[in-house]
């Protein structure tokens, strides 16, 4: 919807149901006027929500974490998978119709299995992530804000390591942060120059955490190996050095495209709407104080 219609159509509703290509900002939340009590997000990751704003205006905001999980880890493989042994190079090399003879030493990638996956971000897709690098014999490591329990780490058979040291250490390294501003850029060049030369790196988080002009250079100069991104910093934009480059593999942002987990997200994103218009409490809000508030008055 044009954003200009959207505005338009806000007046004096009740509830809305977003997706993060669509801002909801002052803007939103004013078009929309003080009966607005809820916007539920059709998604994880709500970078696009001023949630303060929304809380200072007494909107619930609730987001569709769990379902998407695994549909995103699964995508996180395939890009690592493909990155790893050049199935988009080796499909294009096809479909040119080039001369293909075979020879030993012929588009070789690089082993997975028993390799050193470095996790950055250890929540629901981080640690999803990391169960299934156990099928591949990896070592796992993870960086995150804060350690997860023995438990936790026992149970996945992961090491905690600051941030620096993963990027050392890993074999491929794979971005699992939300979007914020501690997290924004932070893969830069500094940090693209602390990974191996054989290292591949994975995003399918938000795009703004890595440092796209950076990356390029890093990828374009033999810095490090390859990159497999579903994500990207100006969307729908891609830089057009990135799709130049052999040993970029890209996907349109479909972590979570599955049917499966599209459904699943937009019957939990209805199910917090209409918790929230029938005076119920959302059940994955995110901004729990405007519920209690309201039900104190
Ligand atoms: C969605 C996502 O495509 O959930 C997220 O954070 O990035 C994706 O699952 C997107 O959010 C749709 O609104």
């Amino acid at each position: 919807m044009p954003r200009n219609r959207l505005l338009q159509d806000l007046r004096g509703k009740a509830g809305a149901i977003t997706v993060m290509t669509e801002r909801v900002d002052d803007e939103f939340l004013a078009a929309a006027g003080q009966g607005l009590v809820i916007v539920a997000n059709f998604g994880v990751g709500y970078d696009h929500i001023d949630v303060p704003a929304c809380t200072r205006r007494g909107v619930m905001v609730s987001n569709t974490p769990d379902v998407l999980t695994e549909a995103t880890a699964d995508l996180t493989w395939a890009l690592l998978l493909a990155t790893a042994r050049r199935v988009g190079e080796g499909e294009r090399f096809l479909r040119s119709r080039a001369a293909w003879v075979w020879e030993p030493d012929f588009m070789l990638g690089m082993d997975v299995y028993g390799k050193v996956l470095g996790v950055v971000g250890f929540g629901r897709i981080g640690r999803a992530v990391a169960r299934r690098a156990r099928g591949f014999g990896m070592t796992i490591l993870y960086h995150a804000r804060a350690r997860a329990t023995a438990e936790v780490e026992r149970d996945l058979g992961a090491g905690y390591r600051e941030l620096d040291d993963l990027l050392a250490e890993a074999d491929f390294v794979t971005l699992h942060t939300d979007l914020s501003l501690e997290t924004r850029h932070l893969i830069d060049a500094d940090r693209l120059a602390r990974m191996k030369r054989t290292a591949v790196l994975v995003n399918a988080s938000r795009g703004p955490v890595v440092d796209e002009a950076a990356l390029v250079d890093a990828l374009r100069g033999g810095r490090i190996l390859a990159a497999g991104l579903d994500v990207f910093e100006q969307e729908p934009e891609i830089d057009p050095e990135l799709l130049q480059l052999e040993n970029a593999v890209i996907t349109p942002h479909v972590g979570s495209a599955t049917v499966e987990a599209r459904l699943a997200m937009a019957l939990l994103a209805a199910e917090n709407l209409i918790a929230a218009l029938e005076g119920r409490r959302p059940p994955t809000i995110i901004n729990p104080e405007v519920w209690e508030r309201r039900q104190s008055q």
